[in-house]
């Protein structure tokens, strides 16, 4: 996707930036959902946020599977900061927590083969209240780069709204000058509709190369649901501008943790890995339970979230309290497809639906493999019915291709 940039410092530009990164939607570890600004190192030192959270979990990504299946991205949230700038009025990590500075955590991450995601705020201070960004974008944009950042994450905290578009596009216009590819990861479209304004996904997927464009998740079932709800609703039909470069982002993974169901956490993964969502882990990787890491590791529906065509997904029907979901994937004429059992009780309910109304080609016949095990289902006619049964709060999720 080309990406445009049309501002900078109330002089108008337009220069060509595509960075080239995000082909694929980012898979990472991202602190925040999971660790919160936990500042609290003398009494919890293994979970507070510190240099030494980071390093760890990066050593459990290199080491145990994480990065072989995909997950690159080690991610720093909020509350990395000091209170205050140095002297020369450049950024500095909180000195106590991150005490080798966060050029050395860079290069340690950088190390295990895998890369360094940062966080900031558009505005004059982050949403914990650390120093923002605003008036400082292109000395932070500098900072990042010489610290060997990878990713930066732009949060849409104290910033009047009407000043967002100039914000993020100037410190789009910086990180690319620097000329260090820095993942552009950004809050502007969920900060519009935070404040009742329409998002402009076009001018956010011209800088960006993520927007989140729903309010923060937390580690319950009504979370994930009221995110279901924006992506089904797609309001503003941000679905079809996301694509190569530009993905949009439901926020983090809390497959793992301690709220979801087996088939909550199943059902969060496949959603994830329709709507082409960035795949970001918020977990304890130290103390992750199996079925879990498993289900992060999933190859069927990691290939679907990384699937090169880049089309996200969209609902095709509801029928029943099913929300069936397709997506367009290789090789040519094949379907993911999602169908989730939408009832929060009862017993698990079967789902027929003709293949004909699932598939867009005319193929005559169609392989359907499903998408967690890998297994062959069937093989059906374009005429024929295919029957899946899926549990209260689940998913079941197939693959259709032509035969
Ligand atoms: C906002 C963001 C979250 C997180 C916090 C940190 O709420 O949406 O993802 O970064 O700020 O303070």
């Amino acid at each position: 996707m080309m990406k445009l940039l049309t501002f900078i410092a109330g002089v108008s530009v337009v220069a060509a930036l595509d960075n080239g990164l995000a082909r694929t939607p980012p898979m990472g570890w991202l602190s925040w959902e999971r660790f919160r600004c936990n500042l609290d190192c003398k009494n919890d030192p293994d979970n507070c946020i510190s240099e030494n959270l980071y390093m760890r979990m990066a050593d459990i990504i290199a080491a145990e599977g994480y990065k072989d299946a995909g997950y690159q991205y080690v991610c720093v949230d909020d509350c990395w900061l000091a209170k205050s700038r140095d002297s020369n009025g450049r950024l500095q990590p909180d000195p106590d927590r991150f005490p080798h500075g966060m050029k050395a955590l860079a290069d340690y991450v950088h190390s295990k083969g895998l890369k360094f995601g940062i966080y900031e705020d558009v505005g004059s201070e982050t949403c914990a209240r650390y120093p923002g960004s605003r008036g400082h974008y292109q000395t932070d944009a500098l900072t990042f780069a010489e610290w060997g950042i990878d990713l930066l994450k732009f949060d849409g905290c104290n910033i009047k709204p009407e000043d967002f578009a100039e914000g993020y596009s100037e410190m789009g216009f910086y990180l690319n000058k620097t000329g260090r590819p820095i993942l552009y990861s950004c809050e502007w479209a969920i900060g519009d509709i935070m404040h009742g304004r329409k998002a402009n996904y076009t001018a956010v997927m011209e800088i960006c190369n993520t927007c989140r464009n729903a309010i923060d998740l937390n580690d319950q079932w009504e979370s994930i649901v009221r995110i279901f709800n924006v992506y089904a609703k797609d309001v503003g039909n941000f679905s079809k501008i996301a694509g190569p470069g530009g993905w949009n982002d439901p926020d983090e993974l809390v497959i793992g943790d301690f709220s979801l169901s087996p088939d909550q956490e199943r059902t969060q993964m496949a959603l994830w890995s329709m709507w082409a969502a960035p795949l970001l882990m918020s977990v304890d990787l130290r103390n992750i339970r199996p079925e879990s890491k498993n289900l992060l590791l999933n190859k069927g529906l990691i290939a679907v979230n990384q699937d090169p065509l880049g089309v996200p997904g969209s609902v095709r029907m509801t029928i029943d309290q099913f929300s069936i979901w397709t997506r367009p994937v290789i090789p040519k004429g094949s379907v993911a497809t999602v169908f989730f059992n939408q009832q929060t009780g009862g017993t698990p309910r079967n789902i027929s639906v003709p293949m004909y109304l699932l598939v867009d080609g005319t193929a005559s016949h169609y392989l359907i493999t499903d998408t967690f095990t890998g297994s062959k289902l069937a093989r059906l006619a374009y005429l024929q019915s295919l029957t899946v049964r899926v549990n209260p709060t689940g998913v079941a999720m197939v693959k259709m291709t032509p035969a």
